[in-house]
C-alpha cells in the first residue's frame, strides 16, 4: 500500500491543477489516470491551440442547478492568475475574440507547463492505471485498489471529468463514485454540441453543408449572436454550440437571420431602393446566396419587393427575426465539448469543493454540475475549482 496525502483521480485540467496546488503546499499528491497520457482533452482543445481561459469569465457564463455555487472558486482563482502562470512559462498567447485566450503555437505547451509544475511540486503521476475499487476505511483513509497497486490517503479528489468524447478517456466513473458515497447526481446530457435535423428539415438544408453565416440563436431566455454552420446532419457553429446547452428536444429554437438589424426597416429600405429586385436577390446580399435562395424556395414567398404589402412585409420580418428551426436532437457525447449536469452542488462546499457527506472527499471540474459557455470558460472552471480543492485538502 503506497500512502500519500492526497489522491487525485483523473489527470485532466482539473486533476493536474489540484495536484500542483496541493504539492506546492508541501503535500504528497498522487494522480491516477487510466488513459495512456494525461491532458488529452487539453491537447485537442481549441483546435489544437487550447482556449485556456476567458478574460470575461464570471458566474453569469455558467449553467448549474445552483447558479451561486461557482462564485467563490471563480473569484479566488481568476483568469489573471492563470495568465500569470502561462506568462511565467513563456507561452505566447493571443485573444481571438470575446475575451477568448489561445496559445499562439500549441496546446501541447499547456500540458507541458502543467507537467513541469507537477514535477516542481513533487506530484507523482500514474498513467494507464485503472481503478478497481475505492474504499473508505474507519480511520478516514481512502484506499484505491488499482492495476498498479494499492494507494491510500486521507483526501480523495475526484477529477475524472464528464461523459463527452469517450474515445479520449471520458467515463461515468466520477458519477458512479459520487453515488457510491451517497451523493446525488443530477441528470447529465451533452452540451456545446451540434444539433441534428431530420426529415424534410434535413433534406432542405443538407446540400448546403459548409455554408456559414452570423445569426442570433435563441431558446427560452438564452440568446447567442455568433456564426451558424450548416452540416450534413444538421447545424453547428459557435452560436448553435452555445444554444445547445440550453436546448432540449421539444424546446422552441429560433434564429434571427439578420442579427443586429431591424428586419422590417431593412425590408422597407430594400422595397424603396430596389422595387424590382426579388426577395431572394436582396437577401442574397446579406446572407450566403445559396441559403437566401433556399429560404425563398422553401420557407418564404419569393416575389419582387414592390409586390409585398405592409402586412406581408411584417410577416416576412417576423420570419427573418425568429426563424423556427425544428432540431431533432444533438450529436451526443461523441462530439460534445462538455457534459451538463453531474454531482449535485448542494452537497459540496462552494469554497473547498469538499463533500458535505464524506469528509476528505472532493469533486472538481466537469464532474460537478457546473458547465460553462464555449470560449475558455470550462477550463477556467477546471482551474478555479481545482485550486479551491488543492488549497483545502
Ligand atoms: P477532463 O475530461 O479534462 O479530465 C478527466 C481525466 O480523468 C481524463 O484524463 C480521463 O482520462 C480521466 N479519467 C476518467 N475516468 C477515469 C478513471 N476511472 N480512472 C482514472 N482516470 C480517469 N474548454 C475550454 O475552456 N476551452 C477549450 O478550448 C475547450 N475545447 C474543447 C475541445 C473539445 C474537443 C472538448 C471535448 C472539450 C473542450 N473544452 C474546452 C472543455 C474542456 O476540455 C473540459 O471542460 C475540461 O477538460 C474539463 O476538465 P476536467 O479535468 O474536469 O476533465
Amino acid at each position: 500500500m503506497q500512502s500519500c496525502d492526497v489522491l487525485v483521480i483523473g489527470g485532466g485540467a482539473a486533476g493536474l491543477m489540484c495536484a500542483i496546488t496541493a504539492g506546492q503546499r508541501g503535500l504528497r499528491a498522487v494522480v491516477i489516470e487510466h488513459a495512456n497520457r494525461v491532458g488529452k482533452k487539453i491537447l485537442m482543445s481549441g483546435g489544437g491551440r487550447c482556449n485556456f481561459t476567458n478574460t470575461g469569465a464570471s458566474p453569469a457564463q455558467y449553467l448549474s442547478a445552483n447558479r451561486h455555487f461557482c462564485k467563490s472558486a471563480l473569484a479566488r482563482y481568476t483568469p489573471a492568475h492563470f495568465i500569470e502562470l502561462v506568462d511565467r512559462h513563456g507561452i505566447a498567447w493571443h485573444e481571438k475574440e470575446l475575451g477568448q485566450l489561445f496559445c499562439d503555437e500549441s496546446s501541447k505547451q499547456i500540458v507541458k507547463m502543467l507537467l513541469d509544475e507537477c514535477e516542481a511540486a513533487g506530484v507523482r503521476i500514474h498513467t494507464q492505471c485503472s481503478i478497481e475499487r475505492v474504499a473508505h476505511g474507519d480511520s478516514g483513509q481512502f484506499h484505491l485498489h488499482t492495476t498498479r497497486g494499492a494507494f491510500s490517503a486521507p483526501a480523495l479528489v475526484v477529477a475524472s471529468g464528464g461523459l463527452s468524447i469517450p474515445s479520449m478517456g471520458a467515463s461515468g466513473f466520477g458519477f458512479e463514485l459520487a453515488r457510491q458515497f451517497g451523493h446525488s447526481v443530477l441528470p447529465t446530457r451533452a452540451g456545446l454540441v451540434p444539433l441534428t435535423l431530420s426529415g424534410k428539415h434535413q433534406e432542405r438544408l443538407e446540400d448546403l453543408s459548409g455554408v456559414a453565416f452570423p445569426v442570433e440563436a435563441r431558446c427560452g431566455k438564452a440568446a447567442f449572436h455568433n456564426h451558424l454552420l450548416i452540416t450534413h446532419r444538421g447545424i453547428s457553429g459557435p452560436a448553435i454550440l452555445q444554444i445547445s446547452s440550453y436546448w432540449q428536444p421539444g424546446d422552441d429554437l429560433r434564429l434571427d437571420l439578420l442579427p443586429g438589424q431591424d428586419a422590417l426597416e431593412s425590408l422597407h429600405r430594400w422595397q424603396a431602393q430596389r422595387p424590382a429586385a426579388e426577395l431572394k436577390t436582396v437577401l442574397g446580399d446579406v446572407l450566403p446566396k445559396r441559403f437566401a435562395q433556399r429560404l425563398c424556395e422553401v420557407w418564404l414567398p419569393n416575389r419582387p419587393m414592390k409586390q409585398y404589402n405592409e402586412p406581408q412585409l411584417r410577416e416576412l420580418a417576423a420570419q427573418l427575426e425568429a426563424w423556427p428551426l425544428v432540431a431533432s436532437g444533438t450529436e451526443g457525447y461523441r462530439t460534445a465539448e462538455v457534459t451538463l449536469g453531474g454531482v449535485d452542488t448542494d452537497e459540496l462546499s462552494s469554497s473547498t469543493m469538499q463533500s458535505r457527506r464524506v469528509p476528505g472527499l472532493y469533486f472538481i471540474g466537469e464532474v460537478v454540475d457546473v458547465t460553462g459557455w464555449l470560449g475558455g470558460y470550462n477550463f477556467q472552471w477546471a482551474w478555479a475549482s481545482a485550486h479551491a480543492a488543492g488549497s483545502a485538502v
